[in-house]
Protein backbone atom coordinates (compact mmCIF):
# COMPACT_ATOMS: atom_id res chain seq x y z
CA UNK A 1 0.00 0.00 0.00
CA UNK A 2 1.74 3.48 -0.92
CA UNK A 3 1.63 6.02 1.64
CA UNK A 4 1.25 9.44 0.72
CA UNK A 5 -2.18 10.82 -0.42
CA UNK A 6 -0.55 11.69 -3.68
CA UNK A 7 0.51 8.54 -4.64
CA UNK A 8 -2.70 6.87 -3.95
CA UNK A 9 -4.41 9.80 -6.23
CA UNK A 10 -2.03 8.88 -8.87
CA UNK A 11 -2.69 5.05 -8.86
CA UNK A 12 -6.70 6.05 -8.64
CA UNK A 13 -6.72 8.08 -12.24
CA UNK A 14 -4.29 5.12 -13.77
CA UNK A 15 -7.20 2.59 -12.19
CA UNK A 16 -10.57 4.79 -12.88
CA UNK A 17 -9.26 6.22 -16.36
CA UNK A 18 -8.56 1.93 -16.99
CA UNK A 19 -12.07 1.48 -15.64
CA UNK A 20 -13.49 3.99 -17.66
CA UNK A 21 -11.56 3.43 -21.01
CA UNK A 22 -14.13 2.27 -23.86
CA UNK A 23 -13.02 1.38 -27.68
CA UNK A 24 -15.36 3.61 -28.87
CA UNK A 25 -14.97 7.29 -27.68
CA UNK A 26 -17.26 10.28 -28.35
CA UNK A 27 -14.75 12.64 -29.93
CA UNK A 28 -16.64 13.46 -32.92
CA UNK A 29 -14.74 12.54 -35.57
CA UNK A 30 -16.90 9.86 -36.45
CA UNK A 31 -18.70 13.03 -38.27
CA UNK A 32 -16.10 14.04 -40.19
CA UNK A 33 -16.00 12.18 -43.65
CA UNK A 34 -13.10 12.01 -45.72
CA UNK A 35 -12.87 11.60 -49.70
CA UNK A 36 -10.25 9.31 -51.26
CA UNK A 37 -8.77 9.68 -54.56
CA UNK A 38 -9.83 6.46 -56.97
CA UNK A 39 -6.36 7.26 -59.26
CA UNK A 40 -3.33 7.69 -56.19
CA UNK A 41 -0.49 7.72 -58.45
CA UNK A 42 1.53 6.44 -55.40
CA UNK A 43 3.73 4.03 -54.01
CA UNK A 44 3.00 2.74 -49.93
CA UNK A 45 6.86 3.12 -50.01
CA UNK A 46 6.89 7.11 -51.34
CA UNK A 47 4.88 7.86 -48.40
CA UNK A 48 6.25 10.12 -45.69
CA UNK A 49 4.79 10.35 -42.11
CA UNK A 50 7.20 13.30 -40.77
CA UNK A 51 5.92 15.92 -39.02
CA UNK A 52 6.56 19.33 -36.91
CA UNK A 53 6.51 18.61 -33.54
CA UNK A 54 7.32 21.94 -31.14
CA UNK A 55 10.47 23.26 -32.73
CA UNK A 56 11.59 19.49 -33.84
CA UNK A 57 10.50 16.82 -36.55
CA UNK A 58 9.10 13.58 -35.96
CA UNK A 59 8.94 10.19 -37.55
CA UNK A 60 5.35 9.67 -37.21
CA UNK A 61 2.63 12.21 -36.78
CA UNK A 62 1.67 10.57 -32.89
CA UNK A 63 3.09 10.73 -29.49
CA UNK A 64 2.59 9.53 -26.10
CA UNK A 65 0.61 12.29 -24.65
CA UNK A 66 0.76 13.00 -20.52
CA UNK A 67 -0.47 10.95 -18.35
CA UNK A 68 1.45 9.71 -14.87
CA UNK A 69 4.23 8.94 -12.15
CA UNK A 70 5.12 9.94 -8.46
CA UNK A 71 4.16 6.58 -7.11
CA UNK A 72 5.84 3.19 -7.17
CA UNK A 73 2.82 1.49 -9.58
CA UNK A 74 3.00 4.39 -11.72
CA UNK A 75 6.63 4.59 -12.31
CA UNK A 76 6.39 0.94 -13.74
CA UNK A 77 4.21 2.48 -16.24
CA UNK A 78 6.12 5.04 -16.81
CA UNK A 79 9.38 2.91 -17.40
CA UNK A 80 7.45 0.88 -19.87
CA UNK A 81 5.63 3.66 -22.12
CA UNK A 82 9.35 5.67 -22.03
CA UNK A 83 11.10 2.26 -23.53
CA UNK A 84 8.46 2.03 -26.05
CA UNK A 85 8.76 5.54 -27.15
CA UNK A 86 12.70 5.13 -27.19
CA UNK A 87 11.92 1.73 -29.23
CA UNK A 88 9.26 3.76 -31.45
CA UNK A 89 11.51 7.01 -31.58
CA UNK A 90 8.06 8.81 -30.72
CA UNK A 91 8.17 12.00 -27.83
CA UNK A 92 6.59 11.35 -25.20
CA UNK A 93 4.90 13.30 -21.96
CA UNK A 94 5.45 12.26 -18.22
CA UNK A 95 1.81 13.39 -16.23
CA UNK A 96 2.66 16.44 -13.74
CA UNK A 97 5.77 16.43 -11.82
CA UNK A 98 3.96 18.96 -9.50
CA UNK A 99 4.52 16.00 -6.16
CA UNK A 100 7.92 15.93 -7.18
CA UNK A 101 8.56 19.40 -6.77
CA UNK A 102 6.31 19.34 -3.43
CA UNK A 103 8.41 16.80 -2.00
CA UNK A 104 11.73 17.88 -3.63
CA UNK A 105 12.23 14.76 -5.12
CA UNK A 106 12.02 12.41 -8.14
CA UNK A 107 9.74 9.77 -6.81
CA UNK A 108 10.51 7.59 -9.58
CA UNK A 109 10.32 10.78 -12.39
CA UNK A 110 13.94 10.20 -13.08
CA UNK A 111 13.94 6.37 -14.22
CA UNK A 112 12.05 7.22 -17.03
CA UNK A 113 15.20 9.49 -18.47
CA UNK A 114 17.15 6.06 -17.61
CA UNK A 115 15.22 4.02 -19.82
CA UNK A 116 15.26 6.96 -22.22
CA UNK A 117 18.30 8.97 -21.82
CA UNK A 118 18.07 10.38 -25.66
CA UNK A 119 14.25 10.14 -26.77
CA UNK A 120 12.04 13.54 -26.70
CA UNK A 121 10.59 13.77 -23.80
CA UNK A 122 8.40 16.36 -22.35
CA UNK A 123 7.76 17.22 -18.52
CA UNK A 124 4.27 18.35 -17.38
CA UNK A 125 2.85 21.11 -14.72
CA UNK A 126 -0.29 22.54 -13.76
CA UNK A 127 -0.96 26.08 -14.78
CA UNK A 128 -0.65 27.41 -11.29
CA UNK A 129 2.87 27.06 -11.00
CA UNK A 130 5.51 30.06 -11.38
CA UNK A 131 8.81 30.33 -13.81
CA UNK A 132 11.05 28.91 -10.75
CA UNK A 133 8.89 25.42 -10.38
CA UNK A 134 8.73 25.09 -14.56
CA UNK A 135 12.35 25.30 -14.69
CA UNK A 136 12.75 22.60 -11.53
CA UNK A 137 10.05 20.22 -13.30
CA UNK A 138 12.61 20.96 -16.78
CA UNK A 139 16.03 20.28 -15.04
CA UNK A 140 14.31 17.09 -12.73
CA UNK A 141 14.23 15.49 -16.19
CA UNK A 142 16.13 17.14 -18.60
CA UNK A 143 12.98 17.51 -20.55
CA UNK A 144 13.27 18.54 -24.02
CA UNK A 145 9.81 20.61 -23.63
CA UNK A 146 7.27 20.99 -21.14
CA UNK A 147 3.40 20.96 -21.53
CA UNK A 148 1.50 23.26 -18.76
CA UNK A 149 -2.15 21.51 -18.47
CA UNK A 150 -5.19 23.84 -17.89
CA UNK A 151 -7.46 22.03 -16.19
CA UNK A 152 -10.07 24.11 -14.13
CA UNK A 153 -12.80 21.65 -14.45
CA UNK A 154 -10.71 19.03 -13.20
CA UNK A 155 -9.71 21.00 -10.23
CA UNK A 156 -13.49 22.48 -9.05
CA UNK A 157 -14.31 18.80 -9.04
CA UNK A 158 -11.93 17.55 -6.51
CA UNK A 159 -12.69 18.16 -3.10
CA UNK A 160 -8.85 18.93 -2.38
CA UNK A 161 -8.88 21.19 -5.59
CA UNK A 162 -7.64 24.61 -6.45
CA UNK A 163 -10.24 27.34 -5.99
CA UNK A 164 -8.44 30.36 -7.12
CA UNK A 165 -7.33 30.25 -11.11
CA UNK A 166 -5.52 33.06 -11.78
CA UNK A 167 -3.24 31.77 -14.21
CA UNK A 168 -1.87 33.97 -16.81
CA UNK A 169 0.71 36.30 -15.33
CA UNK A 170 3.05 32.98 -14.25
CA UNK A 171 1.95 30.94 -17.73
CA UNK A 172 2.77 34.60 -19.76
CA UNK A 173 6.37 34.36 -17.69
CA UNK A 174 7.08 30.84 -18.58
CA UNK A 175 6.72 31.02 -22.10
CA UNK A 176 8.73 34.29 -22.38
CA UNK A 177 11.61 32.65 -20.36
CA UNK A 178 11.36 29.44 -20.40
CA UNK A 179 14.74 27.29 -21.69
CA UNK A 180 12.55 24.78 -23.70
CA UNK A 181 9.28 24.97 -25.42
CA UNK A 182 6.28 25.12 -24.18
CA UNK A 183 2.59 23.22 -25.04
CA UNK A 184 0.00 24.64 -23.54
CA UNK A 185 -2.99 21.51 -23.17
CA UNK A 186 -5.89 21.06 -21.98
CA UNK A 187 -6.81 17.65 -20.00
CA UNK A 188 -9.76 16.07 -22.42
CA UNK A 189 -12.06 19.29 -22.07
CA UNK A 190 -11.33 21.30 -25.69
CA UNK A 191 -9.26 24.27 -26.01
CA UNK A 192 -11.92 27.03 -26.84
CA UNK A 193 -11.88 29.47 -29.22
CA UNK A 194 -11.79 32.32 -25.84
CA UNK A 195 -9.18 30.16 -24.76
CA UNK A 196 -7.06 30.28 -27.71
CA UNK A 197 -7.29 34.30 -27.94
CA UNK A 198 -5.86 34.75 -24.43
CA UNK A 199 -2.95 32.10 -25.25
CA UNK A 200 -2.02 34.25 -28.77
CA UNK A 201 -2.39 37.54 -26.71
CA UNK A 202 -0.30 35.64 -24.03
CA UNK A 203 2.37 34.55 -26.79
CA UNK A 204 1.90 30.53 -26.62
CA UNK A 205 2.85 29.37 -30.26
CA UNK A 206 1.89 25.30 -29.20
CA UNK A 207 -1.58 24.16 -28.12
CA UNK A 208 -2.48 20.74 -27.21
CA UNK A 209 -6.05 21.19 -27.95
CA UNK A 210 -7.06 18.27 -25.98
CA UNK A 211 -10.42 17.74 -26.55
CA UNK A 212 -13.15 15.35 -24.94
CA UNK A 213 -14.36 12.00 -26.17
CA UNK A 214 -11.70 10.17 -24.55
CA UNK A 215 -10.34 10.14 -20.91
CA UNK A 216 -12.74 12.21 -19.28
CA UNK A 217 -11.27 14.44 -15.25
CA UNK A 218 -14.37 15.24 -14.53
CA UNK A 219 -15.69 12.12 -14.54
CA UNK A 220 -12.34 10.61 -13.39
CA UNK A 221 -12.68 13.08 -10.06
CA UNK A 222 -16.22 12.77 -10.31
CA UNK A 223 -15.66 8.96 -9.72
CA UNK A 224 -14.00 9.55 -6.65
CA UNK A 225 -16.13 11.85 -4.88
CA UNK A 226 -18.38 10.66 -2.37
CA UNK A 227 -21.84 12.27 -3.96
CA UNK A 228 -21.12 11.96 -7.81
CA UNK A 229 -22.93 14.86 -8.75
CA UNK A 230 -20.63 17.40 -10.69
CA UNK A 231 -21.13 15.28 -14.31
CA UNK A 232 -22.98 18.25 -14.99
CA UNK A 233 -19.90 19.74 -15.66
CA UNK A 234 -18.82 17.88 -18.56
CA UNK A 235 -21.38 19.93 -20.69
CA UNK A 236 -18.78 22.79 -20.71
CA UNK A 237 -16.53 20.59 -23.05
CA UNK A 238 -15.65 20.61 -26.44
CA UNK A 239 -15.22 17.16 -28.11
CA UNK A 240 -11.70 16.74 -30.52
CA UNK A 241 -13.24 17.21 -33.67
CA UNK A 242 -15.30 20.33 -32.35
CA UNK A 243 -12.22 22.05 -30.38
CA UNK A 244 -10.07 21.31 -34.06
CA UNK A 245 -12.96 23.29 -36.04
CA UNK A 246 -12.73 25.46 -33.74
CA UNK A 247 -9.39 26.22 -34.01
CA UNK A 248 -9.48 26.43 -37.72
CA UNK A 249 -9.20 30.24 -37.84
CA UNK A 250 -5.76 29.71 -35.39
CA UNK A 251 -3.68 27.79 -37.98
CA UNK A 252 -1.54 30.38 -38.34
CA UNK A 253 -0.66 31.51 -34.37
CA UNK A 254 -0.01 27.94 -33.37
CA UNK A 255 1.16 25.20 -34.00
CA UNK A 256 -1.53 22.22 -33.29
CA UNK A 257 -1.72 19.07 -31.03
CA UNK A 258 -5.03 17.26 -31.33
CA UNK A 259 -5.63 14.76 -28.61
CA UNK A 260 -8.50 13.40 -26.48
CA UNK A 261 -10.28 10.04 -27.49
CA UNK A 262 -7.83 9.17 -30.36
CA UNK A 263 -8.54 5.36 -31.19
CA UNK A 264 -7.46 4.70 -34.53
CA UNK A 265 -5.53 6.04 -37.52
CA UNK A 266 -8.54 7.56 -39.37
CA UNK A 267 -8.85 9.84 -35.96
CA UNK A 268 -5.46 10.59 -36.21
CA UNK A 269 -5.51 11.47 -40.02
CA UNK A 270 -8.82 13.29 -39.49
CA UNK A 271 -7.07 15.45 -36.99
CA UNK A 272 -3.83 15.91 -39.64
CA UNK A 273 -6.79 16.87 -41.93
CA UNK A 274 -8.42 18.91 -39.84
CA UNK A 275 -5.51 20.99 -38.89
CA UNK A 276 -3.45 19.90 -36.54
CA UNK A 277 0.83 18.92 -37.26
CA UNK A 278 0.78 15.94 -34.51
CA UNK A 279 -1.84 13.90 -32.47
CA UNK A 280 -1.37 12.69 -28.42
CA UNK A 281 -2.71 9.49 -27.61
CA UNK A 282 -3.00 8.95 -23.74
CA UNK A 283 -6.28 6.51 -22.30
CA UNK A 284 -5.52 4.20 -25.69
CA UNK A 285 -1.82 3.92 -25.17
CA UNK A 286 -2.38 3.27 -21.15
CA UNK A 287 -5.44 0.72 -21.92
CA UNK A 288 -3.01 -1.49 -24.39
CA UNK A 289 -0.01 -1.41 -21.77
CA UNK A 290 -2.50 -3.01 -18.94
CA UNK A 291 -3.81 -5.44 -21.48
CA UNK A 292 -0.87 -6.45 -23.40
CA UNK A 293 2.36 -4.88 -21.59
CA UNK A 294 5.21 -3.47 -23.94
CA UNK A 295 5.13 -5.79 -27.04
CA UNK A 296 1.30 -5.26 -27.08
CA UNK A 297 2.21 -1.77 -27.51
CA UNK A 298 5.05 -2.03 -29.91
CA UNK A 299 2.70 -3.75 -32.00
CA UNK A 300 -0.06 -0.96 -31.63
CA UNK A 301 2.25 2.00 -32.91
CA UNK A 302 3.49 -0.57 -35.66
CA UNK A 303 -0.44 -1.21 -37.10
CA UNK A 304 -0.82 2.63 -36.71
CA UNK A 305 2.08 3.30 -38.31
CA UNK A 306 1.15 1.31 -41.39
CA UNK A 307 -2.77 2.36 -41.07
CA UNK A 308 -2.16 5.59 -41.22
CA UNK A 309 0.23 5.23 -44.94
CA UNK A 310 -2.77 3.44 -46.02
CA UNK A 311 -5.22 5.75 -45.43
CA UNK A 312 -3.17 8.43 -46.95
CA UNK A 313 -2.38 6.73 -50.01
CA UNK A 314 -5.97 6.26 -50.34
CA UNK A 315 -6.25 10.24 -49.92
CA UNK A 316 -3.76 10.64 -52.62
CA UNK A 317 -1.30 11.94 -50.24
CA UNK A 318 2.52 11.58 -49.85
CA UNK A 319 3.05 14.12 -47.06
CA UNK A 320 1.14 15.19 -43.69
CA UNK A 321 1.11 18.84 -45.16
CA UNK A 322 -0.78 17.37 -48.34
CA UNK A 323 -3.47 16.36 -46.25
CA UNK A 324 -4.65 19.39 -45.49
CA UNK A 325 -6.07 19.88 -48.70
CA UNK A 326 -8.17 16.65 -49.14
CA UNK A 327 -11.70 17.23 -49.36
CA UNK A 328 -14.24 15.99 -46.14
CA UNK A 329 -17.78 16.19 -45.19
CA UNK A 330 -19.16 17.39 -41.64
CA UNK A 331 -22.06 15.94 -40.26
CA UNK A 332 -25.16 18.55 -40.14
CA UNK A 333 -24.50 19.06 -36.26
CA UNK A 334 -20.76 19.52 -36.58
CA UNK A 335 -21.64 21.87 -39.93
CA UNK A 336 -23.93 23.81 -37.66
CA UNK A 337 -21.41 23.87 -34.89
CA UNK A 338 -18.99 25.08 -37.36
CA UNK A 339 -21.19 28.11 -38.41
CA UNK A 340 -21.90 29.15 -35.38
CA UNK A 341 -18.63 28.97 -33.67
CA UNK A 342 -16.48 30.78 -36.39
CA UNK A 343 -18.40 34.15 -36.32
C1 LIG B 1 -3.99 11.95 -17.83
N1 LIG B 1 -3.89 13.24 -18.37
C2 LIG B 1 -3.04 14.16 -17.80
N2 LIG B 1 -2.79 15.36 -18.41
C3 LIG B 1 -1.92 16.23 -17.88
O1 LIG B 1 -1.70 17.29 -18.48
N3 LIG B 1 -1.28 15.96 -16.69
C4 LIG B 1 -1.49 14.79 -16.02
O2 LIG B 1 -0.88 14.57 -14.97
C5 LIG B 1 -2.40 13.85 -16.57
N4 LIG B 1 -2.67 12.66 -15.94
C6 LIG B 1 -3.38 11.68 -16.58
C7 LIG B 1 -3.50 10.41 -16.02
C8 LIG B 1 -4.14 9.39 -16.69
C9 LIG B 1 -4.21 8.02 -16.08
C10 LIG B 1 -4.70 9.64 -17.98
C11 LIG B 1 -5.37 8.55 -18.77
C12 LIG B 1 -4.64 10.91 -18.52
C13 LIG B 1 -4.73 13.66 -19.52
C14 LIG B 1 -4.17 13.28 -20.88
O3 LIG B 1 -2.94 13.88 -21.14
C15 LIG B 1 -5.16 13.63 -22.01
O4 LIG B 1 -5.30 15.04 -22.12
C16 LIG B 1 -6.52 13.00 -21.78
O5 LIG B 1 -6.36 11.75 -21.20
C17 LIG B 1 -7.32 12.82 -23.05
O6 LIG B 1 -6.67 11.96 -23.95
P1 LIG B 1 -7.08 10.40 -24.12
O7 LIG B 1 -6.77 9.70 -22.83
O8 LIG B 1 -8.55 10.38 -24.38
O9 LIG B 1 -6.22 9.91 -25.24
Amino acid sequence: MEKSLHAQRKNEHVFIAEKQYQAKSQNGLDQIRLISQNLPELSLNEINLETKFLNTTIPVPFFINAMTGGSQHTTVINEKLALCALQNDIPMATGSLSVALKENSPVGFDTLRKVNPTGFVLGNLGAGHDLHNAIKAINLIQADALEIHLNASQELVMPEGDREFHWLANLQNIVENSPVPILVKEVGFGMTPRGLDVLKAANVKYVDLAGAGGTSFVSIENERRERKELAFLNELQLSTAESLIAAQPYQADFSLTASGGIRSALDIVKCLVLGADNVGISGLFLHTLLESDEAGLNQLIADLTMQIKQIMLLLGCKSIAELREVPYILSPELLNFQKQIQK
